[in-house]
């Protein structure tokens, strides 16, 4: 396309129409190709997938159920496992590992004849629950570019699994305190697993990071039940209800009335190198506990690491986490550490377009024992609850928040709220009953590419509101950029922000979680940030009805455009109910 601005420079594919079938659509000249679904073995030699006949061993060494979150990290072809330093440096685009999360089963479709009522006698089995834990987590493969597009390598010594029954250990200012102690775990600081992976980010120093989101719906019981009223209340912050799935029938540590502290196990983010098979991946308690949605990462040499994210929940906050240590690239075993000390703060937004960043620090404002808070670790465990009390400005289900690294601000993706009532709308959540969501725009202080992104202080702009620009409703009229509602095409406006990442010039790519309720299904939109064109989206993807996408991955070796189609994911699955 003729170049209009150096944001738009690189959107000259032919847009695509909404539409809603059982196919993948693509623009002309590009196209979609499988290349791993459930139950693909991840070792050499292993049988055709039989669901029927699956074991959780088995699983365990098969791709695992649902995708979300997918980073890619290059491997350099001279070096091997456990040279993470070496492999980061690589600009290698024809072999890399491939980490993918697995948010959630769903053993009404896994398992034949299972029965979705919540009973034990009702085709539930120890067996299944077992394959379930295995299912769900996070893979890592190698691929290769080929003859016949990207490839798996079976024989990787990469190739790893990690489930809910991966060794893990708890680090950062809240590990080994007495809440987080379990009968299996008298420290405190070793817990096998990980639940509700969502989205991620990728860390410099070669390391990817994991987020737990709806980690309460493995959890059942009775928060009434459970004697100590500050873990009631926190039960029921996360969901956990005796409701939910029974895993805890038949393994006690997800029964709260056996166990009470095991649901303040997850909830966290989680660091792991997939360079090394054998590392132990940590949970990273300095970066709160809640929904997490993912924790994307601002590093700019001798300066702290600035890391956002999102709790995905209605009426929840964005955060910001700031290293006490200095980011120096190239000094892997120091960079490590960075994100297990430093402050965590949450986003207030103000009606006049700026805002703050508030630090969550035990003894100071209202986080204090009267308050009911004993130490930093309770500040971190109950985080929802010390944001509201500082008064952190209540948000439309935040997703993913990264930074773009071009024009260096930092964008929120919020994606709807039905709980938002006409009383409680504010300049940053404008829409009562948000069905559509918006993007926010967060301007750190200082000029392109200098942005202080460890200021406390900021200014914001709404980016745009999704939603249809043609809507009689006012609540659901979308708004893009600077266009008027006709210079945006037919098919360029979406709703449900969901994932977003940035390709190398710096325009935005948009993943969507929601829009069937639109009548079209999900897909990628892409725009420029900058210029005549900021906030125009064009539709480059749409997946297949009832499949959701993951959010876009973008390789920095400059061969995205070609490389696309390897980076897409959906989820197989034809029924995604109340999950997010
Ligand atoms: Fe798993 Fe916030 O979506
Ligand atoms: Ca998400
Ligand atoms: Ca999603
Ligand atoms: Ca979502």
């Amino acid at each position: 396309g003729k170049k209009r601005d150096s944001g738009a420079a690189n959107l000259s594919f032919a847009e695509i129409p909404h539409a809603l079938d059982d196919r993948h659509h693509l623009p002309v000249g590009y196209n979609a190709d499988l290349l791993l679904r459930w139950g693909d073995p991840l070792v050499p030699g292993a049988t055709p997938f039989d669901p029927r006949a699956l074991t959780p061993r088995e699983q365990e060494r098969r791709f695992g159920y649902n995708n979300d979150f997918i980073a890619f990290m290059p491997l350099d072809p001279g070096a091997g496992p456990g040279e993470g330093e070496r492999h980061c440096k690589s600009r290698n685009s024809t072999r890399g590992l491939l980490c993918v999360n697995h948010e959630y089963t769903q053993p009404h479709l896994m398992f034949s004849g299972y029965n979705d009522e919540h009973s034990a006698t009702r085709g539930v089995s120890a067996q299944h629950v077992a394959v379930e834990q295995a299912a769900c987590g996070h893979s890592v493969v190698e691929i290769a570019k080929t003859d016949n597009g990207w490839r798996p390598v079976l024989d990787s010594p990469y190739n790893r699994r990690i489930t809910l029954n991966t060794g893990m250990e708890i680090v950062g200012p809240a590990a080994g305190d007495r809440r987080l102690c379990t009968g299996a775990d008298s420290s405190g600081k070793r817990v096998l697993g990980t639940v509700g992976n969502c989205a991620g980010g990728k860390t410099p120093w070669g390391t990817v990071l994991i987020a737990e989101e709806g980690f309460g719906g493995a959890f059942q019981g009775d928060p009434d039940a459970v004697a100590d009223p500050v873990e009631a209340r926190n039960h029921h912050a996360f969901g956990i209800s005796p409701h939910n799935r029974n895993w805890g029938e038949y393994d006690r540590r997800f029964d709260i009335s056996v166990e009470s502290n095991e649901p303040n196990r997850f909830g966290w983010m989680v660091e792991y190198d997939p360079y090394d098979p054998s590392s132990r991946p940590r949970k990273l308690t300095g970066l709160g506990r809640f929904q997490h949605e993912g924790f994307t990462l601002v590093c700019k040499p001798g300066a702290p690491v600035v890391a956002y994210g999102g709790d995905d929940d209605e009426h929840q906050f964005v955060y910001r986490f700031v290293s006490n240590g200095i980011y120096r690239p190239g000094d892997h075993t120091q960079n490590r550490q960075l994100l297990t000390e430093g402050t965590l703060y949450a986003a207030r937004f103000d009606a006049d377009g700026s805002g703050r960043w508030l630090p969550l620090l035990f003894g100071q404002g209202p986080l204090t024992p009267e308050n009911g808070f004993r130490n930093q670790a309770d500040v971190l465990i109950d985080t929802r609850r010390a944001a509201a009390l500082l008064g952190a400005t209540p948000m439309d289900r935040p997703e993913d928040v990264e930074t773009n690294p071009v024009n260096d601000c930092t964008y929120v993706m919020l994606t709807k709220n039905k709980k938002r009532k006409h009383g409680d709308i504010d300049a940053a959540n404008p829409r009562p009953r948000n069905v559509a969501g918006h993007v926010l725009e967060i301007v750190p202080p200082g000029k392109k590419g200098r942005r202080d992104h460890s200021s406390n202080r900021f200014k914001w702009n709404t980016f745009l509101l999704g939603g249809n620009p043609n809507a009689e409703d006012p609540n659901e009229r979308g708004a893009y950029g600077q266009q008027s509602p006709g210079a945006i095409s037919t098919h360029g406006w979406f709703a449900n922000p969901d994932n977003v990442a940035f390709d190398p010039k710096g325009n935005m790519w948009i993943a969507t979680d929601g829009c069937e309720r639109f009548g079209f299904h999900d897909g990628l939109w892409a725009m420029a940030t900058e210029g005549e064109m900021r906030a125009a989206p064009k539709h480059f993807f749409g997946c297949p009805r009832g499949a959701e996408v993951c959010g876009p991955e973008f390789p920095d070796d400059g061969g995205y455009v070609s490389t696309t189609t390897l980076q897409v994911f959906s989820t197989s699955s034809a029924i995604n109910r109340g999950v997010r």
